[in-house]
């Protein structure tokens, strides 16, 4: 591969944590954040999620509507959409995204205890679905290289942290590519942002095709992840390096700092969690924060 690679180590940090409820180390906390702030992924190559011999039929694409793909659980609400099946395999689809999410929960506890009281927790998702060879338009096809930032939920500078856990039957790995650090990202963007139309934020909210109003801080960010999923020439050309990650392993990053691509792999699970910038280690270290320095003004 031509394009330019970052040394391993300042994309993607090991941790050797073998329970969702611990034990950790002393200093994993302080070094955890760190990793996460920076916008390193963290790797835990035996951290698993382990299913029952009845819970193994759903690693079928069957299990998610056909125009969903992905399964989606709100935890809080108990409420499960886009499962396909009976009364009864949606009863077990249920507690299998109850138990992950809940696993997803401790770990995130266990590990960042500082960021405990402030953390929300978001959807969780099951993805039975093969992502190599999906026919999706740019804008949403996570096989080229984004940060994550969506049209419908506005985080208003919120931080965007998600565990992922493989769980593929046949050994096969989820490949990733991991982009430029974000400043990098937001440099070469930013430039390119058309001004978001007066008035549209609240126009938008009240129509309801979005949770929350549209901030200028959303405006930005959902402007670099299509900038960046749109131009050819920077999926081919950025800085990237490529990792698989294999079954039986889970990893946690800040997903809308981290330039990243699914390039391939089937069968996943996902907890989202929100995080307000105040809660930091080093709230410098925020999208929202860095994109102020660069715009020269208040975003959120
Ligand atoms: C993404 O967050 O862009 C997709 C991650 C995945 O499904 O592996
Ligand atoms: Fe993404």
């Amino acid at each position: 591969m031509s394009r330019p690679e970052r040394d391993i180590v300042e994309v993607l940090e090991t941790l050797d944590i073998a329970g969702w409820g611990g034990p950790v180390h002393t200093n994993m906390e302080s070094s955890a954040i760190e990793a996460l702030e920076d916008g390193r992924v963290i790797h835990f190559p035996r951290l698993a999620f382990a299913l029952s011999t009845d819970e193994g039929r759903f690693l079928v694409p069957a299990a998610a509507d056909a125009g969903a793909k992905n399964v989606s659980f709100d935890a809080q609400a108990g409420a499960l959409k886009h499962a396909a099946g009976s009364a009864q395999d949606l009863a077990a689809m249920t507690a299998m995204m109850q138990r992950y999410s809940e696993h997803a929960v401790a770990l995130v506890r266990m590990l960042l205890p500082r960021y405990a009281d402030a953390l929300e927790i978001g959807r969780t998702s099951f993805r039975p679905a093969e992502i190599a060879g999906r026919a999706l338009s740019a804008r949403k096809d996570d096989t080229r290289l984004h940060i994550d930032a969506f049209p419908s939920t506005p985080t208003g500078g919120k931080r965007i942290l998600r565990v992922f856990t493989n769980v593929n039957p046949r050994g096969e790995g989820r490949h990733w590519r991991l982009g430029a650090p974000f400043e990098e990202v937001a440099c070469a963007f930013v430039g390119k942002i058309p001004r978001q139309v007066p008035g549209s934020a609240r126009v938008l909210n009240l129509l309801g095709a979005t949770k929350a109003s549209r901030t200028p801080y959303d405006h930005m960010m959902l402007n670099i992840h299509d900038g960046m999923k749109l131009d050819d020439a920077y999926q081919r050309d950025a800085a990237q390096n490529e990792f698989s990650f294999p079954p039986g392993s889970t990893w946690i990053a800040y997903t809308d700092k981290v330039s990243h691509a699914a390039t391939s792999g089937q069968h996943l699970f996902e907890q989202t969690f929100y995080l307000p910038v105040r809660a930091m280690a080093d709230p410098s270290k925020s999208p929202l924060r860095i994109l102020e320095r660069l715009a020269g003004r208040a975003l959120a």
